[in-house]
Order: structure tokens, then C-alpha cells, then sequence
């Protein structure tokens, strides 16, 4: 299960970073908007950051060709370990027939529906995103959808492809997910900081520090 964060923001991505075991980050128009600087500056930071790690970036033409040429500069521009991120819209099934034929990787991205994100994979999509929180928000079971492609990815022996889901509001989302098996998740740092915030543990390291001090004083097993 890969886990990437779902973000622009590169002071949060350093820290988490540092702290998790991430495996690449993914951005979309509206990420970029947020961090509102040249997006190819704060691309290329994230790249910094992240090394070799996979970096989601989308395509914002609405033409196939012109997809793939954005494709090209991406790459150009971030790396051999770029996916470029593909709107499951019909002109995008058009580029994603381009982009596989060129042999370059990609996402099959804005997924609400199953017959969504199983076309994308059958289009050769390394990946395929389906918005689960988007989709509940709709009145539907984000999750369930969700599941139903990852399932038809594995019954129909698509290989090459899979799941990072996206779009999460909490972290029973992403848990139901990572749970069935999927490819990958990818996941803001608000969800991922209330992921790692939970009072029960720190008032157990909290009781663990004190029954040590109370044992050896101010020391540690280093020096007790
Ligand atoms: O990567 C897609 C994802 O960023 C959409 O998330 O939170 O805007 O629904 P959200």
C-alpha cells in the first residue's frame, strides 16, 4: 500500500516527510491554486523533497494532443518519476490511448463513477483516483465505489493499474480503503495530523515518562 500526501504544501510535505513513511505526493490545479506561486517552482521543491518518490501532476488542457504535450513539459520539467494526472472525461480517454502508446505513465484522475476508473485502467492508467469524501458528499458510499473498481481491476486481471484514493475527510475513509487492499491512498496533512492525534496515546507515554522518572530519575536507558 503506497501512501502519498495529497498537498502543495511544502513545509507540511518536508515535515511528514521526516515523520511517515510516504511514498510520493499528488497535486491538482486546486492544490496549486492554494499555494499560489509559478507552478512549476513549487513543483520542483516538492521534487527536491521527495527525491525519486512519485509525483502526481495534472494536465489542465481539455484537448487530448494538448494533454500530452503538458505531459511532455511536465516530464521535461520534473522527472522520469512524474505521473501526469488525467481527467476521466472523454477527451481524456483520448489522451490516456496517446499517453500509453508513448509510454508514459499516468493517472486517470476526477473519478465518481466505477465505469470511470475501470475505462482509465483499460486505457493502460498505472493508477486510477477515485474521490471517495466527493462521492459521499454526492449522497453516495465513496468507499463503495471505490471498491467496486479496485475489484474489477483485480477480477479482470489489470495488473498494471490500481487504486490512489483521494479525496478523503477523515481517517475511517482512508482505513476502509487501505483495508480492501487498495494500491495506494493519498491523503491531505490535516487528515494525516489527526491520523497521528490521539490523547489515549499521550497520556499513556505521558504516565510511561513519569513511572521512569519516579524509577531513575531524570535519566533515560541510555544513562540510567
Ligand atoms: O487529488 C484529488 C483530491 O485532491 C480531491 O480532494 O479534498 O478536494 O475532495 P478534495
Amino acid at each position: 500500500m503506497k501512501l502519498c500526501i495529497d498537498s502543495a504544501d511544502t513545509v507540511k510535505i518536508r515535515a511528514l516527510y521526516e515523520m511517515l513513511p510516504v511514498d510520493g505526493v499528488s497535486t491538482n490545479p486546486t492544490i496549486l491554486a492554494r499555494a499560489n506561486r509559478n507552478p512549476y517552482d513549487v513543483l520542483k521543491e516538492i521534487r527536491e523533497i521527495i527525491g525519486e518518490d512519485e509525483l502526481f501532476v495534472q494536465a489542465v488542457s481539455t484537448e487530448a494532443e494538448k494533454m500530452v504535450h503538458e505531459a511532455e513539459r511536465i516530464l521535461s520539467a520534473l522527472g522520469e518519476r512524474t505521473l501526469i494526472k488525467i481527467p476521466c472525461v472523454p477527451e481524456g480517454y483520448k489522451a490516456m490511448k496517446l499517453l500509453s502508446e508513448r509510454h508514459i505513465r499516468f493517472i486517470g484522475t476526477a473519478v465518481y463513477t466505477p465505469m470511470q476508473g475501470i475505462l482509465a485502467a483499460k486505457c493502460g492508467a498505472e493508477y486510477v483516483a477515485p474521490y471517495v469524501n466527493r462521492i459521499d458528499n454526492m449522497g453516495y458510499d465513496g468507499v463503495h465505489v471505490a471498491g467496486v473498481i479496485h475489484e474489477a481491476i483485480v477480477t479482470n486481471k489489470l495488473t498494471h493499474s490500481g487504486l490512489l484514493a483521494a479525496s478523503f475527510k477523515n481517517a475511517q475513509q482512508v482505513l476502509e480503503l487501505i483495508t480492501l487492499g487498495v494500491k495506494g491512498v493519498t491523503v491531505s496533512p490535516d487528515i494525516l495530523e489527526a491520523m497521528l492525534d490521539n490523547a489515549s496515546v499521550d497520556a499513556a507515554v505521558t504516565q510511561f515518562q513519569k513511572d521512569f522518572a519516579g524509577l531513575c530519575g531524570p535519566h533515560t536507558m541510555l544513562d540510567c
